[in-house]
């Protein structure tokens, strides 16, 4: 028969993500299931800042090792930046993760590390400015549309470079969670293809047009 040589060293080593969420989770949810089966990308790290938030129990559910950040170390210490590079994390990703991340962090990890924000940014931005009250903000300012943010991150809340940006309509009657439902459709439908698109130039930025 024939002979079929395997060079396992050849092999490509995995894109490493890291995800930091405080909450639910269902961002964190869809994109570990959207890289379940992928040969290039892994979801191989939880960050988390609030043991009770909801993304332990996905992490545990599907076996991806988590870490309860200490605040301490996070803010003062070295903002686990060996505990990230001992993981080869190469992209951290935030999903709803609720505190600023520290200049050291954003320093070492210059360019990888993004976030999803549930706005059109730059409006409702800012401290305090997450999940429901963006959208309360948004219809109060009887906005007509809203939609989501990814961006690069830096020492400032919701300041880096745009990514990406998708649109949703207000429409009158709005609630905050009728709003929030919607843009949390956008954010599943589109933070996994742009991660994977960051990691592996798909297109897909460039090709998705609102
Ligand atoms: C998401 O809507 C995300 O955009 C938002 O928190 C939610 C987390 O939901 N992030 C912010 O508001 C950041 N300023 P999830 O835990 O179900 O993924």
């Amino acid at each position: 028969g024939k002979l079929i040589k395997v060079y396992p060293e050849i092999k490509h080593a995995k894109h490493c993500i890291a995800i930091f969420a405080s909450g639910a989770g269902s961002n964190a949810k869809k994109i570990i299931e959207y890289f379940s089966q992928s040969p290039n990308i892994s979801v191989s790290l939880i960050v988390c800042n609030n043991a009770e938030a909801g993304v332990l129990k996905i992490a545990a559910h599907y076996h991806i090792p988590a870490i309860i950040l200490d605040k301490e170390k996070f803010f003062r210490g070295n903002c686990y930046t060996d505990e990230l590079k001992e993981a080869q994390i190469d992209l951290i990703v935030l999903a709803g993760f609720l505190w600023k991340i520290p200049a050291l962090l954003v320093k070492v990890f210059a360019g990888k590390i993004i976030n999803i924000h549930p706005a059109l940014l730059p409006k409702y931005g800012g401290k305090g400015m997450y999940g429901r009250h963006v959208h309360e903000a948004v219809i109060a300012a009887g906005e007509k549309v809203s939609g989501i943010t990814i961006h690069y991150v830096d020492e400032l809340y919701d300041h880096g470079k745009n990514i990406f940006q998708a649109v949703c309509h207000v429409s009158s009657g709005e609630t905050p969670d009728t709003l929030a439902a919607r843009i949390h459709m956008l954010e599943h439908a589109h933070y996994s293809k742009v991660i994977e698109d960051i990691l592996l130039n798909t297109g897909y930025i460039t090709h998705h047009i609102n």
